[in-house]
């Protein structure tokens, strides 16, 4: 049986897709099944992210019972699979996102982790994803009203039965007046699984030509780094990328070429 988490926070714009579409793309790398669903049935982003366009048969067919889920699944980077959300609005009105849980029941058995770019909000969507995972996750960035909506949030996905493991801080500049991991953790009284910090390469994935999850795109980047711990901190295996980031740095290059003399 797979862990099935909800990447949640209550507010927008936290970083939800991108740690949802970097940590699975790390945990992947890890050698773990990875299933990544775009439960934002109404702003689906997680394909843009992934560099993924086509994809005819989406989570709005399946959640009214025009499609079988197994057609709604597409490979992604890093033998990541995917379930794209629909783009249309008419469809978005219709959809059951109450039918989540059933669906997501089928699969359980055939990954290690499931993991659901959840909305923002508690719209009725976001209350069917949270119901719909055993644990939760929140990312929350390091003011004052994301951290209240976190915490709004954990308890909601607890009244729902989903247990809340901890909480991702996203956009951590290290800024004095900054509020800390420990006070954060604090105030949310959940344990941080991992500070990421503000890091324009995260931006540029989607500047590029081809888009790639920054993970891919630029795996030493502090933020590739970070999301490549909190992976570790699921899975207890040490990321080789961060081996090989440090590997090809350019003064431990020049170092060994002189320590081979
Ligand atoms: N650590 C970071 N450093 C720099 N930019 C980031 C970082 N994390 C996320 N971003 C950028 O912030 C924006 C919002 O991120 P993202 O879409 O992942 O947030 P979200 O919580 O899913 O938003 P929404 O609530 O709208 O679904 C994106 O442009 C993303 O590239
Ligand atoms: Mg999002």
């Amino acid at each position: 049986m797979g862990r099935v988490i909800a990447i949640a926070s209550g507010k927008g714009g936290t970083g939800k897709t991108t740690i949802t579409a970097n940590l699975g793309i790390a945990l992947a790398q890890m050698g773990k099944k990875v299933l990544l669903i775009d439960a934002d049935v109404a702003m689906a982003n997680l394909s843009l992210i992934l560099g993924m366009q086509s994809s005819p048969i989406t989570l709005h067919d399946v959640l009214l019972g025009e499609a079988q889920v197994q057609d709604s699944i597409y490979d992604g980077p890093h033998g990541v699979r995917f379930i794209p959300s629909g783009l249309s609005l008419d469809n978005y009105k219709r959809v059951d996102s109450e039918r989540l849980t059933s669906i997501i029941s089928q699969l359980t058995d055939q990954y290690d982790y499931i993991l659901l770019d959840v909305a923002a909000g508690i719209e009725k969507n976001v209350l069917s994803a949270l119901s719909s995972a055993q644990e939760t996750l929140l990312v929350t960035m390091p003011t004052s009203p994301a951290i209240a909506d976190a915490l709004k949030t954990k308890i909601v996905a607890q009244r729902l039965g989903s247990k809340v493991i901890g909480v991702v801080i996203n956009f951590v500049m290290n800024e004095k007046g900054e509020i800390s991991k420990k006070d954060i953790s604090d105030m949310l009284e959940l344990p941080s699984y991992g500070s990421v910090p503000y890091d324009p390469e995260v931006r540029k994935s989607f500047m590029q030509e081809k888009i790639a999850p920054v993970i891919i795109r630029k795996p030493s980047s502090p933020a590739s780094q970070e999301i490549a711990k909190i992976a570790s901190r699921f899975t207890g295996i040490k990321m080789p990328q961060i081996e090989e980031a440090k590997k090809v740095g350019f003064l431990e290059r020049l170092f060994s070429f002189f320590k081979r003399k």
